[in-house]
């Protein structure tokens, strides 16, 4: 599996905190079956490790995967704050995108609020060659108080990542509902852990195997955790059709 949405970089914001349990958080991945993990640190226009800063990072993280013979692959990534000026600061260079390919980006959309900016952000992202990828959408305001603007997002070419931890409950009921209906109605494409340490949020996406394809169908896990993270890994250059 693929686990497109983690905090495995020892340091850099609320994730992991040192090299020792980002090297748990790679055990515990491996364990879980997932091979590649894309490191998102947390981002914004103006605050957050630049690109050059998580490219060193990722580097360091492989030596160090490496020397303990841990065979996880990671590669670079951000979690990025919604803002009306990101797509300006994307096109400028000044914002890593998922796996430093230039033509997806993790986009986190507030918590709390209805920003009126989204849809204009995601096109203006769009018109410069960047899928927007919503981050645990089911976790924002938005999904109780205005789904429709999701479902015209997706329509729009732009996809949706759930969070593992949101199906299993991890956020209360009506998120978990949330999530499932957004499986259900194929709104969502990508299972992500969020993962964030060792212990309360570790990088596991398996235990949410049954709770994607009750939602979904039968293909829907692997699609989810494997398939469509793949192709978004190897998609160099190109737009997702
Ligand atoms: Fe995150």
């Amino acid at each position: 599996m693929i686990d497109l949405h983690c905090h495995i970089l020892p340091g850099l914001d609320d994730g992991s905190p040192d090299l020792a349990t980002s090297l748990a958080m790679a055990r515990i991945a491996l364990d879980d079956g997932i091979e590649t993990i894309v490191a998102t640190p947390h981002c914004s226009v103006d605050a957050g490790p630049a690109p050059a800063q998580i490219r060193t990072a990722v580097q360091q993280l492989q030596i160090a995967l490496a020397d303990h013979g841990l065979s996880l692959t990671v590669l670079p990534g951000a979690e990025v704050q919604a803002d009306p000026n990101l797509a300006e600061t994307v096109r400028d260079g000044q914002i890593m995108t998922i796996a430093d390919q230039g033509n997806y980006l993790l986009l986190e959309p507030p918590f709390i609020g209805i920003p009126n900016y989204l849809e204009q952000l995601c096109f203006e992202l769009q018109i410069i060659g960047i899928t927007p990828i919503l981050a645990h959408p089911e976790r924002a305001e938005i999904a109780q108080r205005q789904p429709e603007v999701y479902t015209r997002l997706v329509e729009h070419g732009c996809l949706i990542q759930i969070n593992a931890s949101s199906l299993r409950g991890e956020y209360g009921g009506t998120i978990r509902r949330i999530a499932a209906d957004l499986i259900h109605k194929q709104l969502a494409h990508i299972i992500a852990s969020d993962g964030h340490n060792a212990t309360s949020r570790p990088p596991v996406l398996s235990k949410v195997r049954r709770a994607v394809v009750q939602a979904g169908d039968e293909h829907a896990f692997a699609k989810m955790t494997e398939l469509v993270p793949n192709h978004i890994l190897n998609s160099s250059g190109g737009k997702r059709g």
